[in-house]
């Protein structure tokens, strides 16, 4: 049980002040009996909440598949730039939204983003072996040496060790699929930079069995289905 006017402000109808705004309105109905009292606790998952004589859909969390623009930053606030939050339209918005598996700034492809921490978790951490794909274009061929080495684990200069990654060398030789199922900072960029290659584009496209789904435009963002949720944790 939770007072109502926690329910509905954690389900994006404002903030407490306009909660009991509509509240005191008289818009807000709990098992069809008229509710002005914000302290009043309902059940969100078993009560008939209504408000302007629509029936609340209830969700304790939110998951939200985004196709991040490159030159925005996946943090939740920042004082000067632009962040993936800043991009979610109204109806996705709410307090708690966090990126599950951050981008550099000039990374683009799929974010997902939610406010579910055991859900992100089991996203992020690297014993769940969740793999995520990315595109990468470089500014020499990608060689034979360098796909042993990534399937191998790669160590970086101050000697962080990296699990085995996948690779698969694009037709063109100087683009590759990347696969890693752990996520240090600038992960991608300094395997290659290890074997003496620059990325110049990197896209993730991949998260376990999750494709972006190539309707969304860079920026745009859509909640994810129930069913996609679970491919993510499929190998
Ligand atoms: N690896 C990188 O180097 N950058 C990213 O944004 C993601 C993975």
């Amino acid at each position: 049980m939770e007072r109502i006017d926690k329910i509905l402000a954690s389900q994006n109808f404002g903030s407490r002040k306009q909660v009991h705004k509509l509240l005191k309105g008289k818009s807000v109905l709990i098992n069809g009996i008229v509710c002005i009292d914000s302290s009043q606790k309902a059940d969100p998952e078993k009560d008939i909440i209504e408000i302007n004589g629509e029936k609340l859909v209830f969700k304790k969390h939110l998951y939200i598949m985004m196709n991040k623009p490159a030159g925005v930053l996946s943090a939740s606030k920042d004082k000067k730039e632009k962040t993936v939050i800043d991009l979610l339209p109204e109806m996705l918005k709410r307090q708690g939204l966090f990126v599950a598996g951050r981008l550099d700034k000039d990374t683009e492809g799929l974010m997902i983003i939610t406010d579910d921490g055991d859900f992100a978790h089991r996203i992020m951490s690297p014993n769940k072996k969740v793999y995520k794909k990315y595109f990468a274009k470089l500014d020499k061929p990608v060689t034979e040496e360098t796909k042993k080495k990534f399937e191998q684990g790669i160590v970086f200069k101050d000697g962080t060790e990296c699990l085995p990654a996948k690779i698969e060398i694009c037709e063109d030789g100087k683009s590759a699929y990347v696969s890693i199922c752990e996520g240090k900072f600038h992960q991608v960029k300094k395997m290659f930079l290890c074997c003496g290659l620059k990325v110049e584009y990197l896209k993730r496209i991949s998260i376990g069995k999750l494709e972006l789904d190539n309707l969304l435009d860079p920026g745009q963002s859509r909640e994810l289905e129930d069913c996609e949720k679970q491919q993510m944790f499929f190998v």
